[in-house]
């Protein structure tokens, strides 16, 4: 079972930020998820939400701001163990952190109703420039229409479905449309992962990936329901990578 770290270690250092990243590898983690945003001028950034309100205090969204404007603001300010500055940093700058030791990359693209318009052909011209690095990456987004556009701009892409607002009702047409897309990955919420729910993703095709599951119990339940992943803000969760492989 991978044990993905969510935003970096961002238990321990702000979620996001180069900090939780370099933190994340030096915890000795491999597997990533973070989430990708768009600024003013063009360039691809790392932060959760589309504006900085919950993170820095301020009432701005970053398709608003140029990288120049954005750079100042301080994203650690909410993070009340360590709120020295961090700002949010260019998706160049976190791949330099965390591209050389990772196994597998999940780039969650934030652009719902397409608020970043052609974010998808940047995002894969980026992923093409650097050697292996498409290769080990899986593209998600609570967007469906971004997934759809990923997929038409690109066959090999490896696509994770992430499910939005998803009920065990839910899961069955859930599964059709990450069929459709030709989704490899599913990713669904930790109130979600029953070994029933689990079971019928895997034997659609799929693997699972879990979010957000801090306590070491919770961890250790779905490696038991055979979970292909944990998303978690404690890359340590489960101590020296005892369930890893
Ligand atoms: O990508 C998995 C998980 O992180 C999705 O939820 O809200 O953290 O983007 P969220």
């Amino acid at each position: 079972m991978k044990i993905i770290s969510h935003r970096g270690a961002s238990a321990y250092a702000p979620e996001n930020t180069l900090k939780a990243f370099a933190l994340a590898v030096e915890m000795g983690s491999r597997d990533f998820e973070f989430d990708v945003h768009q600024t003013k001028d063009g360039l691809l950034v790392v932060h959760h939400d589309f504006d900085l309100k919950r993170t820095a205090g301020k009432d701005v969204f970053i398709r608003d701001l140029t990288y120049a404007e954005l750079k100042k603001i301080n994203v650690a300010a909410h993070f009340k163990r360590d709120p020295a500055f961090q700002c949010v940093p260019r998706l160049e700058e976190v791949m330099s952190i965390i591209e050389p030791p990772a196994a597998w990359l999940n780039f969650e693209v934030k652009n719902d109703n397409n608020v970043y318009p052609g974010i998808e052909e940047k995002l894969l011209a980026f992923l093409r420039s650097k050697p292996g690095l498409f290769e080990k990456t899986v593209v998600s987004s609570f967007d469906h229409g971004t997934l759809k556009r990923f997929r038409e701009l690109s066959p090999e892409l490896k696509l994770a479905y992430l499910g939005h607002g998803l009920s065990a009702m839910l899961l069955l047409p859930a599964i059709k449309k990450a069929k459709a897309v030709g989704a490899v990955n599913f990713h669904m919420a930790l109130r979600l992962a029953f070994k029933l729910n689990v079971g019928r993703i895997r034997k659609a095709g799929f693997r699972v990936c879990i979010y957000t599951v801090n306590a070491k119990k919770d961890a250790l339940r779905m490696k038991e329901i055979g979970v292909d992943g944990i998303f978690s803000n404690h890359p340590d969760i489960l101590g020296k990578w005892t369930l890893k492989g």
